[in-house]
């Protein structure tokens, strides 16, 4: 095989890898890291995490979500992972080459890597699910799919609540695709569920934030309020985009 033919052969096999993310959260730049051999050349093969812009404004999701902790949660807790995950690539040298390779080697990354890599990549997932209130369930292949899975849409809620309600401390819940099969669980601080380090494992198509950054200024100590509101705003045509 020639080298032309061996490039094209790589550069296909890498996009299949990255459509299969979903092109929306791949970000910054992504390439082949082949070796640390110099400085020059891991600079210009490192992974580099990047925030999405924020696809609505601090208030758009209101009164579910208030606009000053939307600005805090984007503007400070979410950068400052980016920031320290993209510190941390640097000073280790980390030469995984995507996002998806840089969290199915989630055990082998230094504390630092591994929580501010989550932060920054469950944080760009979280402002995409999320949409300016509809107040409306599931249709079509969405509903069908948790009909599905669950029995009903209300059994499903209950389900996904109580996987938010039962994570102790910090963390998130999850709904994901398991290889066909829809899974509801939770992961602690900012793991998620592509991490080889994760319990529960799979596609992730819906993300629900628990930290207290994300809910404590309007709901205080009430998270089961925060949860129930928040279904108000769950972009069920970004779920859609992401079930197989
Ligand atoms: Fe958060």
């Amino acid at each position: 095989m020639n080298n032309s033919r061996r490039k094209f052969i790589q550069n296909s096999l890498k996009a299949t890898v990255i459509t299969s993310l979903g092109s929306s959260l791949i970000h910054g730049t992504e390439a082949y890291a082949t070796g640390l051999s110099s400085a020059d050349e891991y600079k210009s093969n490192a992974l580099q995490f990047a925030q999405i812009p924020l696809p609505y404004a601090n208030n758009a999701l209101e009164p579910n979500i208030d606009a000053t902790t939307m600005d805090i949660h984007y503007n400070k807790h979410h950068s400052t992972y980016v920031k320290n995950v993209n510190e941390a690539i640097a000073a280790e040298k980390i030469s995984f080459s995507t996002e998806k390779e840089f969290f199915a080697n989630a055990s082998k990354l230094s504390a630092k890597a591994k929580n501010n890599g989550g932060g920054s990549w469950n944080h760009n997932f979280f402002w995409q699910v999320m949409a300016p209130p509809t107040g409306g369930a599931p249709a079509g292949k969405v509903a069908e799919a948790i009909n599905g899975g669950f029995g009903s849409f209300d059994k499903f809620k209950e389900q996904f609540t109580q996987a938010a309600m039962g994570r102790f401390g910090s963390g998130w819940a999850w709904l994901v695709d398991d290889g066909g099969k829809l899974k509801i669980g939770s992961t602690p601080n900012q793991d998620n569920p592509l991490m080889d380090s994760s319990e529960l494992k799979g596609t992730p198509l819906l993300a629900l934030d628990v930290w207290e950054h994300a809910y404590y200024l309007k709901y205080q100590n009430k998270r089961n309020d925060y949860v129930a509101n928040w279904w108000n705003v769950v972009n069920w045509s970004e779920v859609g985009k992401r079930l197989g």
